[in-house]
This record gives C-alpha cells, sequence and structure tokens, in this order.
C-alpha cells in the first residue's frame, strides 16, 4: 500500500494496532473485558440489571451483540441491548446507565464499550485502513452516596453529516443481493478531513458543556480521557478549552483508533497505573459516526 510509518505517525499518532484474530468475535471481547470490570468492581453477575453495550460491529446483524455478551457471561436478571453510537458509544452508555439508575429502575447497569473495527474496515483504503484497530473496555456503574460518580453528561447527533463516515451497503436501504460485486462498500468509508473539523468544533463545545453543568471551569479538570482518533484532533480540543496537555490520557499510539472501545480502554489503563485519585474530576469526550458527540465528567 501506497503509506508510510512516517505519514501515519505525522498525520495521526498511531504508531501500532491490535487486530483480533478471525475466531475472535466482538462479543469474545467484549466478555473478557466484562470480567476484568466485574472483578474490579467485586459485583456478581446476579447483579447486573441492565447491559449497555456501545458498538457499530456486533457479531450478527440480529441477535445484540449485548444479548451474546448475557449468553456467555451468564447475567440471569439483566436485560442487554447494543447502543449503535459509534466512537460515542461508551460515553453513550454512560450517560444512559446514570439517567437509568436515577429513575429507579435499574441498580447496576454494565457498560461496555466494543469494537472488532478490522471487521468493517477496507484494507484497500489506505485513508481508513492505517486508523482503526480493536480492542474492548468496560465499567459497572452503581449508585453512590459520597459525592463521586458521573456529576454531568452532554450528548448531541447530526444525521445530516450521516455520509462522512459510513458503510453504504448491506442495510435495508441498499441490501446485499444476490451477485453482489465486493467494491468495498460494505466496509467502513470517511471523509477524514470533514469528519476533522467537526470532531475538533463538537468535541470542544461538548467537553464545555460537560464542564459547566457539572459547575466546572476548565481549570477544575484533573484528567481528560479523549476518544482517540488523532493526536492532532487531542490536541486541538485541550488548545481550544484551555486545559494543560500534561492532564491528557494518551494511547492512540498503542491501539490507533477503536471506536467505542477507545475511551473505556484508556481509562482502564490510567486507572490500573494509579494516575486517578478520589476527587479527581474527569472528563471524557467523544465523536463518531452518526455524526454523534458527547462528553462525560466524572468525579472519581
Ligand atoms: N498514507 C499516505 N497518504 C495518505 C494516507 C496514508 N495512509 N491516507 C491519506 N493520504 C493522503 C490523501 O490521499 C491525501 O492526498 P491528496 O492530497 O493527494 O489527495 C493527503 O494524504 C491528505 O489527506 P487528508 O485527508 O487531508 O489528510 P488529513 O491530514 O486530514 O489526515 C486523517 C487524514 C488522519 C483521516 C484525519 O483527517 C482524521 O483523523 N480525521 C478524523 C478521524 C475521526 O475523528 N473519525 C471519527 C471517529 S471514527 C469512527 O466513528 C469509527
Amino acid at each position: 500500500m501506497d503509506t508510510s510509518d512516517e505519514w501515519i505517525m505525522s498525520r495521526t499518532g498511531i504508531k501500532e494496532r491490535r487486530i483480533a484474530d478471525e475466531k475472535t468475535s466482538t462479543a469474545d471481547m467484549a466478555v473478557a473485558a466484562a470480567g476484568k470490570a466485574l472483578e474490579m468492581a467485586e459485583t456478581g453477575h446476579e447483579d447486573i440489571d441492565l447491559l449497555l453495550l456501545g458498538t457499530v460491529t456486533p457479531d450478527y446483524r440480529v441477535p445484540s451483540a449485548a444479548c451474546c455478551v448475557q449468553e456467555v457471561m451468564g447475567l440471569p436478571n439483566a436485560v442487554a441491548m447494543d447502543i449503535n453510537a459509534a466512537c460515542t458509544g461508551f460515553i453513550s452508555g454512560l450517560s444512559m446507565a446514570k439517567a437509568c439508575i436515577e429513575s429507579g429502575d435499574y441498580k447496576t447497569v454494565l457498560v461496555i464499550g466494543v469494537e472488532k473495527l478490522s471487521s468493517i474496515t477496507n484494507y484497500k483504503d489506505r485513508n481508513t485502513c492505517v486508523l482503526f484497530g480493536d480492542a474492548a473496555g468496560a465499567a459497572v456503574v452503581a449508585p453512590s452516596s459520597n459525592g463521586s460518580g458521573l456529576l454531568s453528561s452532554f450528548l448531541r447527533s447530526d444525521g445530516s453529516h450521516r455520509e462522512l463516515l459510513w458503510i453504504p451497503t448491506g442495510g435495508s436501504r441498499t441490501p446485499l443481493t444476490e451477485g453482489f460485486e465486493f467494491d468495498g462498500s460494505d466496509k467502513l468509508f470517511m471523509a477524514g478531513s470533514e469528519v476533522f473539523k467537526l470532531a475538533v468544533r463538537e468535541m470542544a463545545n461538548a467537553s464545555l458543556k460537560a464542564i459547566e453543568a457539572a459547575g466546572l471551569e476548565p481549570d477544575d479538570i484533573s484528567l481528560v480521557i479523549p476518544h482517540q482518533a488523532n493526536i492532532r484532533i487531542i490536541d486541538a480540543i485541550v488548545k481550544r478549552l484551555g486545559i494543560d496537555r500534561s492532564k491528557l490520557v494518551l494511547n492512540i499510539e498503542k491501539y490507533g483508533n477503536t471506536s467505542a472501545a477507545s475511551v473505556p480502554l484508556a481509562l482502564d489503563e490510567v486507572n490500573r497505573a494509579g494516575r486517578i485519585k478520589p476527587g479527581d474530576n474527569v472528563l471524557m469526550v467523544a465523536f463518531g459516526g452518526g455524526m454523534i458527540w458527547g462528553a462525560s465528567v466524572v468525579r472519581w
């Protein structure tokens, strides 16, 4: 392919990506991440009453990846469903989990962000195939009474930009019919530079809205966990917010863009490394195909 390490690194910040083997599905990766989240949260499988799974790469079109995960893990008291919000899947899941817990209808929610992007990547398209990787991350969300938790969320979408990042063929509008010649239209297409501009603008706006809704100022943010799509996008956002770059959590170099998995993956790494302290205000922000974007502020 006509590309180079120098181009990829300087334009995106990506050095390596992880690609799941053929036998490993989205649900398989989700089960592995969710098991570790339950263990860390010291939560029993029977305690989960809602499973929200963000992905655009479910194992099947029907049933949901969430139901596949539920079956393998054995979550007897849960209802499970997918959220198709691309890179914003995990942040959307967190926001929905908060609302569901506050409604009183649910108590313990398992939120997963997972993608096997390699299954929808066109490896003949240099505009996208150097960017995407496979990964999973998960969190357990439960009521809190000590002032910690999800302080705020801001989510928005705009379907008028849907053709900037989409899979044109294979849905009900243009089903794959007998004799379909594989031309790449059943794989992910992205108009990179247009998405880039929207991503910077909307992630910065969403961050400010979420910070304000939490009753905070940008200076009060201890850590920023952005969707890891492009180092230049991330740098432009913190510059707009006036937040010091040292507060950024970055792992794009190791994993590339893993869509819905990117934020929980970075959250887990930074948590296990002991970089988040109790009382820290953590900003998470993402943007993806839909277009759909959002931000959340969590007090650790
Ligand atoms: N190697 C070498 N050259 C390349 C490659 C590559 N891998 N990819 C593109 N180019 C070329 C292009 O063809 C173009 O050449 P031309 O000028 O001769 O036409 C040139 O490089 C510049 O292309 P641009 O698209 O302008 O490059 P840009 O600097 O915008 O970087 C990128 C491209 C990395 C895709 C960037 O636009 C980006 O990160 N966009 C946003 C990604 C994102 O946030 N996506 C949302 C989430 S993903 C999801 O929802 C699943």
